[in-house]
């Protein structure tokens, strides 16, 4: 039995000694000390001794067991230190490594310019609405005083989808919608911004698709000098406080009297931007105000005009492009 034992005490420590794993090290744990183990099976069979034998034997099973316990804490340690090296190794991060550099976007320049205009009438008390760029006829051009047959209908030519749907080629469509959604109530103080249509030749300074926002104010008592009034502080806050209006006479069939409006660039000259006027007295009636007691102004701006002239843009087209190299010059803006 004594060789036994020792012969398990020689092979337990050079299989421990050996072992790479901790894996292996849980294994040869249950081989020799498990319930089932080697030294268990060798102890069991201690019945069979004298009484002499028993204590030396056992004394030596002892032994052997606490050189087992020893060897394997001693191995699992080094192991676990070993793999943990391992895993640290593995595991290393470059912090010098650049890391992936993710570019941030920026404001597009149109949308730069409504969000700018917009906050400037939003502190003159205005609201904001919208209305749908397929769009009925009727609201495109009836409902601002401008019949089947009219002929300043030829004024703005226009995409048709049925006789009675167009692409809208202003944004003043959205003029009736809201009065009708405001049921004759006062006061009105909206701008609709939006895309619009136009059957055009796409050149420097035409696009088939362009911006517009449209303004309306009806109330009692609105007046033209009002209207001057709104349009300046727009214009001062965009071009700057000394920029120079001039309003001219013009026509459109939605307003009487009727203007366009031009600022003063100190190299290019007068400039157009926006058309205007107050509202004709058919357009309210259409849309159930009384134009007896209420008057009105409206306003359409091209958002493209204001861009190209604020940021000296040279053609329509680098605004739909999408060219990052005129893009990334909008940062700041
Ligand atoms: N709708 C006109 C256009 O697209 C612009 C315009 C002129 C709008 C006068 C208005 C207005 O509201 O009063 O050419």
């Amino acid at each position: 039995m004594r060789e036994r034992l020792e012969s398990l005490r020689t092979e337990a420590l050079q299989e421990i000694q050996s072992a790479t794993e901790m894996e292996l090290i849980k294994e040869l744990k249950v081989k020799y000390l498990g319930k089932k183990g080697e030294l268990t099976a060798v102890l069991r069979g201690m019945g069979s001794l004298s009484a002499e034998e028993r204590p030396v034997i056992g004394g030596l099973a002892n032994e052997v067991r606490a050189a087992l316990e020893t060897a394997f804490a001693q191995k699992s340690e080094s192991l676990e230190t070993e793999e943990l090296e391992a895993k640290l190794q593995s595991e290393t991060i470059d912090v010098t490594l650049p890391g992936a550099s993710l570019e941030p976007g920026s404001i597009h320049p149109l949308h730069s310019v409504i969000e700018q205009i917009e906050d400037i009438f939003i502190g003159m008390g205005f609201e904001i609405a919208e209305g749908p760029e397929v769009e009925l006829d009727h609201y495109n051009f009836e409902m601002l005083n401008l019949p089947k047959d009219h002929p300043a209908r030829d004024m703005q030519d226009s995409f048709y989808i049925t006789p009675e749907i167009l692409l809208r080629t202003h944004t003043s469509s959205v003029q009736g919608r809201t009065l009708l959604a405001k049921e004759g109530e006062v006061p009105v103080r909206i701008i609709m911004p939006g895309k619009v249509y136009r059957r055009d030749d796409d050149d420097a300074t035409h696009s088939h698709q362009f911006t517009q926002i449209e303004g309306l104010v009806v109330d009692r008592g609105v007046s033209m000098g009002e209207l001057k009034g709104v349009l300046l502080q727009l214009i001062q806050k965009m071009f700057g406080p000394d920029t120079e209006v001039r309003l001219r006479p013009s026509y459109f069939p939605f307003t009487e009297p009727s203007v366009e409006v031009d600022i003063y660039h100190p190299e290019k000259g007068w400039l157009e931007i926006l058309g205007a006027g107050m509202v004709h007295p058919r357009v309210l009636e259409k849309a159930g105000y009384d134009s007896e007691r209420y008057t009105g102004f409206a306003f359409g701006l091209g958002v493209e005009r204001v861009a190209m002239l604020k940021y000296d843009i040279d053609d329509i087209r680098h605004l739909y492009n999408n060219d990052l190299r005129f893009l990334r010059q909008f940062k700041s803006v």
